[in-house]
């Protein structure tokens, strides 16, 4: 694919967006954008100085200081948060407990979305996923996806990823949900001209292979 095209892949906790997107980025051999590694890169950070959560002032001083880096490769995406390497421990219980909060103060959504739009614009093609990628970060992208699975599915896939008991993950999924789909800025929302796919009984592949000839007839002005 020749087109500049970037790829805006939202939707809940354990709907298959981060397997999915980095598929899809490798097969349009596109540049590959985790959001969440980014909240959860600065909530490493938070927790790593002590900074009490519910305190959004110190929160996002934390945000403003730290310095986050990424590889866009999405055979290897790997993120560092002040020159160390932290792909293991943003995917902690202890940050996946905080991250909801973190996510939810405005200044540090504002400066993790300038970080973001900055990324797009400096590639030619790109996936990019989070919650809030096609109504907020990037708006005009050309395609828009929300991926969906049921509850059920959601929970055992989630627990097969981080070898966490079912029941904990439904419970922490659900929590995670309501936090995230409630917030006052940038809550999880479909965007109105998303394309949202229901991956429940659907094989990965399946879902790459759709969302590649979608990304590809978009951009080549094909699709609507
Ligand atoms: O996708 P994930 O589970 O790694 O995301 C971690 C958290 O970050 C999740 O609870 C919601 C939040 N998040 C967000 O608020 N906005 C984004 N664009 C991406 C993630």
């Amino acid at each position: 694919m020749e087109q500049r095209c970037v790829v805006a892949i939202d939707g809940p906790s354990g709907s298959g967006k981060s397997t999915v997107s980095r598929r899809l980025a490798v097969a349009l051999d596109a540049a590959y954008l985790d959001t969440g590694a980014m909240y959860r890169a600065l909530t490493w950070a938070v927790l790593r100085d002590g900074v009490d959560l519910s305190d959004p002032e110190a929160v996002t001083k934390v945000a403003v200081e730290a310095e986050l880096t990424l590889t866009p490769d999405p055979r290897e995406p790997h993120i560092a948060v002040d020159g160390r390497w932290v792909d293991e421990p943003i995917r902690s219980p202890e940050v996946t407990g905080a991250v909801s909060a973190v996510a939810s103060v405005p200044t540090v959504r504002r400066l993790l979305v300038a970080q973001q739009r900055e990324i797009i614009a400096g590639a030619d093609r790109i996936v990019v996923e989070g919650r809030d990628i096609g109504t907020v970060v990037a708006p005009e992208a050309e395609l828009k996806v929300f991926l969906t699975a049921d509850q059920e599915e959601r929970a055992r896939r989630r627990s097969a990823e981080t070898a966490t008991d079912h029941v904990t993950t439904a419970a922490d999924l659900a929590r995670r949900d309501e936090l995230d789909s409630t917030r006052a800025a940038d809550p999880l929302q479909q965007a109105e001209d998303a394309v949202e796919l229901d991956t429940t009984g659907m094989t990965i592949d399946e879902v790459v292979s759709t969302l590649q000839e979608l990304a590809l007839s978009r951009a080549s002005g094909t699709g609507q």
